[in-house]
């Protein structure tokens, strides 16, 4: 089986275009229980652009489907996650200009920082998560410093780089090979999510962005539930 994680940090910018509590972002996941959605995904950020600390607060406690809580791995941050206590937390990188989350964490070059903030996330029962680009090296430090999944970056692949498919193969079997769960996201449509979905090593795929873009045109639910039936159908390829 293969699960969609369903980001939702878009219910909260268009809730902050206006200032207001419409639409809220906790109403908007209880609706989507049954269409397809397995988990929801927040991020929140270190400027709250989008999700709020009482949505995060909100959706944790509800904890209807599992949640992925975004984060970067700052000291607030890991507090947060710590007292909330999501189902699983992905480490992501964070640059404060950035419109989305650009590339994958260097974590190569962050053991140090990474280890402690992973092991008091795994100490709160906290499933951790790492968001890679599809290279060897980050993936095998992400086994060294005790991370439980790799989520491989997909942007690059859905930006049309040329021959990144190969490396989300190579990189999402190596992700098995070296005992780690391996889950993928960003960028993902209709159009590019199959062969990824086909992936047989990807657990989960996380999405964001396309659904709540789609959504105005058919509908969240359909749209989740199209995406899901794609990801089905690759998978029985
Ligand atoms: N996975 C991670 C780690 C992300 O940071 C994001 C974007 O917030 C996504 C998945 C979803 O990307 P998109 O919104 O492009 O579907």
């Amino acid at each position: 089986m293969i699960r969609l994680g369903v980001n939702i940090d878009h219910v909260a910018t268009l809730r902050n275009a206006r200032g207001g509590n419409h639409p809220d972002p906790l109403t908007v996941a209880k609706s989507l229980v049954g269409s397809g959605m397995d988990g929801i995904t927040i991020h929140l950020r270190e400027d709250r652009r989008h999700i709020r600390d009482a949505d995060a607060e909100a959706i944790c406690a509800w904890a209807g489907k599992p949640v992925n809580f975004e984060m970067a791995a700052t000291t607030e941050m890991v507090a947060i996650a710590t007292r909330l206590k999501p189902h699983g937390c992905c480490i992501v990188p964070e640059k404060r200009a950035e419109i989305t989350t650009e590339g994958g964490l260097d974590v190569l070059n962050h053991r140090g920082e990474l280890r402690p903030a992973i092991a008091r996330l795994k100490d709160a029962g906290i499933r951790v998560s790492l968001f890679v680009d599809p290279e060897p090296d980050q993936i095998h430090a992400a086994a060294e410093v005790g991370a439980q999944v790799v989520e491989l970056h997909t942007g690059a692949y859905a930006n049309g780089k040329l021959g990144e498919l190969d490396r989300l193969t190579e990189g999402a079997a190596l992700t098995a090979h070296v005992g780690l769960e391996c889950h993928a996201g960003h960028g993902l449509t209709f159009a590019n999510v199959t062969p990824i979905a086909a992936l047989p090593e990807v657990t989960e795929l996380n999405i964001g962005h396309y659904l709540i873009g789609e959504a105005l045109l058919i509908g969240l639910p359909a749209a989740i539930a199209e995406m899901k039936r794609l990801m089905i159908e690759a998978r029985a390829r």
